[in-house]
């Protein structure tokens, strides 16, 4: 049996995603509901290396679950990747009287997880990113709402397309993962998408699919590249000089990361928040919690960062089909 939690703490690391803040809500709720006290951690690993912590009340994070970003801001903080910054953050969570912690973040902030257990501090770690790039989970918050900001944008740059019989070409985020892209092209009607995890032939997968629409009568067109292909204004050209057709880049950056969560991003976020309680509360650590199947399970943090995770052929043959 290890020791009763009495304490504990959240903390936002890496880049922020829309639904940070519902998580943050429901460990701070849920928390109070079990009778336990809730610190914010401010700005991600660097918050808990200097003791910049206060207690959370259930009247502190009302009117936050509608908010994006992150009301305990985020940051990426290098001392922490050292033995050192860990150690000093165990010391720092232990003199505030910590006894565990819940990290929402991306992988690098679950090996920052996995590194506090190591050291002492259980700790719990939820899946935050836009990118949707976690393996050993179906799903990661903030990638509904940005899909969301991301059709909109498209949607708005088809109409301005269509009316100058042009091709537009968006650039979205995604780090090293094409998941973004892949989705957001089934969902805006994109002829054509050029993600990291699949080769491409310029000649044969853009200018030819491009050509072909033309022939059928198109008049304008819409290519996805996610950032991890990069390269949209030069893709712009050389469409523009191998097709004919008049192109633009847009490069969608931060505006992906923001608004207001969907649903799908609360309901997620507040049912993974109170998932990271009750496992600290029965003396588990070193756990990330996943949606796996449809249903919100926990897996070993390091079995977690070991699995890999694969785009679908499927969807991206998709894409092809539906823009005959
Ligand atoms: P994300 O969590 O979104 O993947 P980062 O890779 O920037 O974002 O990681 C966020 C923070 O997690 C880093 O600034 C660092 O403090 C911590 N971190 C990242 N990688 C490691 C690692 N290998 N070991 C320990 N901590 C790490
Ligand atoms: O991981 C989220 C993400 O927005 C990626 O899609 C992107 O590659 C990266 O973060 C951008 O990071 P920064 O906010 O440091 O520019």
């Amino acid at each position: 049996m290890g020791k009763e939690v009495k304490r504990i703490g959240v903390l936002t690391s890496g880049g922020d995603a829309p639904g940070m803040n519902a998580v943050i809500r429901a460990v701070v709720r849920c928390g109070i509901f079990n009778g336990i006290e809730v610190y914010g951690v401010k700005k991600g690993y660097n918050g808990l290396i200097n003791g910049d912590m206060e207690l959370m009340e259930a009247r502190s994070v009302g009117e936050i679950l509608q908010k994006g970003g992150t009301i305990l801001q985020t940051a990426r903080c290098k001392e922490f990747k050292e033995e050192a910054g860990v150690i000093k953050a165990v010391e720092a969570a232990r003199a505030k009287g910590l006894d565990g912690l819940v990290v929402v973040g991306g992988d690098g902030s679950f090996r920052g997880a996995r590194d506090l257990c190591r050291h002492g501090l259980p700790s719990i770690a939820i899946p935050g990113t836009i990118d949707n790039d976690i393996a050993c989970s179906e799903y990661t918050i903030g990638y509904d709402t940005c899909l969301s900001t991301v059709i909109d944008a498209v949607d708005k740059l088809r109409d301005t397309s269509s009316s100058h019989e042009r091709c537009s070409v968006v650039e979205v985020m995604g780090r090293n993962a094409g998941y973004i892209a892949v989705e957001a092209a089934i969902s805006c009607g994109a002829e054509v998408v050029l993600v990291p995890e699949f080769e491409y032939d310029f000649t044969r997968d853009v200018v030819d699919v491009i050509k072909k629409g033309i022939a059928r009568g198109k008049k304008h067109c819409i290519v996805i590249v996610a950032e991890g292909v990069g390269g949209a204004f030069k893709i712009a050209e050389k469409i523009e000089a191998e097709t004919g057709m008049e192109s633009r880049a847009t490069v969608l950056g931060h505006v992906q990361r923001g608004g207001s969560p969907t649903v799908q991003d609360r309901v997620i976020a507040s049912r993974m928040g109170a998932k990271a309680v009750e496992l600290l509360l029965e003396g588990k650590e070193n756990r990330v919690i996943c949606v796996q199947e449809g249903k919100i399970v926990d897996v070993d943090i390091e079995e977690g960062l070991s699995m890999t995770k694969h785009l679908s052929h499927e969807l991206m043959g998709l894409v092809r089909k539906l823009s005959v």
